[in-house]
C-alpha cells in the first residue's frame, strides 16, 4: 500500500466517523443487519422501525443520513421525506424499493430525495453513495473552518468587510486617522458609521485617550450645550452644580458628534467655534478655555443638500468635510452579506447557546435579493431574530421575517400581486409602521428616512390606537 493511499483510507474514516446514519424500515432484522453492518464500515449507525423515532432523531440532528424504506405501514417514504426535510433542510435522505422505476426514482429526486435505490440493497452502490455524502460534508466543515479564517483576516475593529468598496473606505480611514483633527463621517443609516468613529480613534495617535460619544439629535439646544460645553451652577434651573462638558471631558482625546446634520443654526455657530478655535465656553460662564480634540462627526444626510437647502453652516461644512470617510451602503457591496451573516451567527449563535453552521441555498439567495434600506443593522436584527426562534444548524427561509422574504416589496406597479387599492391614509400608517420597525423603533433615525419632522412623526403615534399587547406602534 502506498502511502498516499494509506493518507486516503485514513480520511475516509474520519469522513465516515462524521456522517451518522439512522436506518428505518418496518422489518426490524433488515434495519438490524444494515445498521450492522454500516456500523462495520465505520459509519456511526442506528436503526428503527418507528418512523416517528427516525423523525426525533432528524429533530435534534443525530443523523445526517437517513435510509428510508419507501414502503411502511404507518408512513409511506416520501411523507417521511417531506417532514424530515422541514425539520432539517440538509437532511441526505435516502428511499429504498422493492418496486423501482425510473420515473418514481425522478419524482423522489425530485421532492428532495438524495438518492433512490432498490431493493435488495446494493451495498456497493450505498456505501460509494455514503462515500460521495461523507466526503461533501467533509468539504464544507472545510469550507466553514476556511470561511472561519476569512472572517478573522476580514474583521478589523470589529468592522466585518472584504468587498473593495469596503476595503478602500477602511484604507482612507487608515491613512486619515493618523492626521485628522476634524473629519466627517457620512452614509446612510446603519451602514456602521459609528464603528468607522470609533476603528478612527483607535488608530489615531490619541488611542489612549478618552473616546467621548454625544448624539446630537436626542438633546433639545439647551441640554446639548450643557452636555458639550459644561455648565455652571445656577446657570439654568436645575444646574445644581457646576459640570464639565464632553469637550473638556474628552480633552487630549476625540470627542464623535453624531447625527451633526439635525443641529439647529445656534449650535451650528457654537460647534464652529470650538472646530475653528479649539475653543469652548462652559454654559453661563464668561471664561473662554482652550480644549485640544479631535472632532469626528457623523451624519447619514447629504450635508452638500442640506448647505444648499439653507439648513447647514457652509462654513462648519467645509471646516468638516475636507477630510470624508464615506461609508457605503449595503446594496453597493453586496459581497460582504455572505460575510457579515457568518460574523452574526456566530455572535447570536454564542449569546443564544446555539450553534449554526449556516444559512441553507435559498435563504443565502433570499438574503441577497433583499435590498437592505436599513443596512448592516437590518441585517443584524435579521440575523438575531432568526437566531433566537431557528431550531436547525442551517437556517432556512421559514427563519427569516416576512419583509425580507418577499420579493420586490420596493415596486409599486398596479402589476405588483401584493398590491391593493387601499386608501391613502391606510398604505401612510403601515409604510411609517415598517420604517420604525426597520429602524429598531427609533424614531429620530425613522422620521429621518421618512423625511418628515420628528413632530409629525410622534403627533401620527399618538394619535395611533394602542396594539392589543398594549403598546404603541413605536
Ligand atoms: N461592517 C460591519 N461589521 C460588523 N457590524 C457592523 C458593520 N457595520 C455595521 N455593523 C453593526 O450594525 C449596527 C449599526 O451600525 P452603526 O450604529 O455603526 O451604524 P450607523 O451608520 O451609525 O447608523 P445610524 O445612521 O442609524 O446612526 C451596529 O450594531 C453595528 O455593530
Ligand atoms: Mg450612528
Amino acid at each position: 500500500m502506498t502511502v498516499a493511499t494509506e493518507k486516503r483510507l485514513g480520511e475516509t474514516e474520519v469522513a465516515r466517523r462524521s456522517l451518522p446514519v439512522c436506518v428505518l424500515d418496518d422489518e426490524a432484522e433488515l434495519v438490524e443487519i444494515t445498521a450492522m453492518k454500516l456500523g462495520r464500515l465505520g459509519f456511526p449507525a442506528m436503526g428503527t422501525t418507528n418512523p416517528e423515532d427516525a423523525l426525533a432523531q432528524v429533530r435534534v440532528g443525530a443523523c445526517r443520513v437517513a435510509l428510508v424504506d419507501m414502503k411502511m405501514p404507518g408512513m409511506d417514504g416520501f411523507t417521511f421525506l417531506e417532514k424530515s426535510l422541514q425539520l432539517d433542510p440538509n437532511i441526505a435522505v435516502i428511499l429504498i424499493t422493492g418496486f423501482y422505476s425510473l420515473d418514481s426514482a425522478i419524482e423522489a429526486i425530485r421532492r428532495g430525495a438524495q438518492d433512490f435505490l432498490c431493493k435488495p440493497l446494493d451495498e456497493e452502490r450505498l456505501v460509494k453513495a455514503l462515500d460521495e455524502l461523507a466526503e461533501v460534508s467533509t468539504r464544507r466543515s472545510q469550507v466553514r473552518a476556511l470561511d472561519d479564517q476569512l472572517l478573522t483576516n476580514f474583521e478589523f475593529e470589529g468592522i466585518v468587510g472584504r468587498s473593495p468598496a469596503m476595503l478602500e473606505m477602511l484604507d482612507m480611514a487608515r491613512k486619515i486617522s493618523r492626521h485628522y483633527t476634524n473629519v466627517l463621517i457620512s452614509g446612510p443609516t446603519g451602514s456602521g458609521k459609528e464603528l468607522v468613529a470609533r476603528a478612527v480613534h483607535q488608530m489615531s495617535p490619541v488611542a489612549q485617550q478618552k473616546f467621548a460619544v454625544c448624539n446630537c439629535s436626542a438633546l433639545v439646544d439647551t441640554l446639548l450645550e450643557s452636555q458639550l460645553f459644561g455648565h455652571i451652577r445656577g446657570s439654568f434651573t436645575g444646574a445644581t452644580d457646576t459640570r464639565a462638558g464632553l469637550f473638556e471631558f474628552a480633552n487630549g482625546g476625540s470627542v464623535f458628534l453624531d447625527e451633526i446634520g439635525e443641529t439647529s443654526p445656534q449650535m451650528q455657530a457654537k460647534l464652529l467655534r470650538v472646530i475653528q478655535n479649539r475653543e469652548i465656553q462652559r454654559v453661563g460662564s464668561p471664561e473662554v478655555k482652550k480644549v485640544d480634540v479631535r472632532v469626528i462627526a457623523a451624519t447619514n444626510r447629504n450635508l452638500r443638500s442640506e448647505v444648499l437647502a439653507g439648513r447647514f453652516r457652509e462654513d462648519l461644512f467645509y471646516r468638516l468635510s475636507s477630510l470624508e470617510i464615506r461609508v457605503p451602503g449595503l446594496v453597493d457591496r453586496t459581497e460582504d452579506i455572505p460575510i457579515l451573516v457568518r460574523y452574526f451567527l456566530k455572535k447570536y449563535g454564542e449569546a443564544y447557546g446555539k450553534t449554526f453552521q449556516g444559512l441553507t441555498r435559498r435563504a443565502q439567495i433570499v438574503l441577497l435579493q433583499h435590498d437592505w434600506p436599513g443596512n448592516v443593522r437590518e441585517l443584524e436584527n435579521v440575523i438575531s431574530s432568526a437566531a433566537i426562534t431557528a431550531t436547525n444548524e442551517f437556517m432556512d427561509v421559514d427563519d427569516l421575517p416576512v419583509i425580507v422574504r418577499k420579493p420586490g416589496r420596493h415596486s409599486h406597479s398596479a402589476t405588483d400581486e401584493n398590491w391593493r387599492p387601499l386608501p391613502l391614509d391606510e398604505v401612510r400608517r403601515t409604510h411609517i409602521k415598517r420604517v420604525l420597525e426597520m429602524c429598531g423603533g427609533n424614531r429620530v433615525r425613522a422620521s429621518q428616512i421618512l423625511g418628515i419632522g420628528r413632530t409629525s412623526l410622534y403627533r401620527f403615534l399618538k394619535s395611533e390606537p394602542e396594539t392589543p399587547n398594549g403598546k404603541s406602534v413605536a
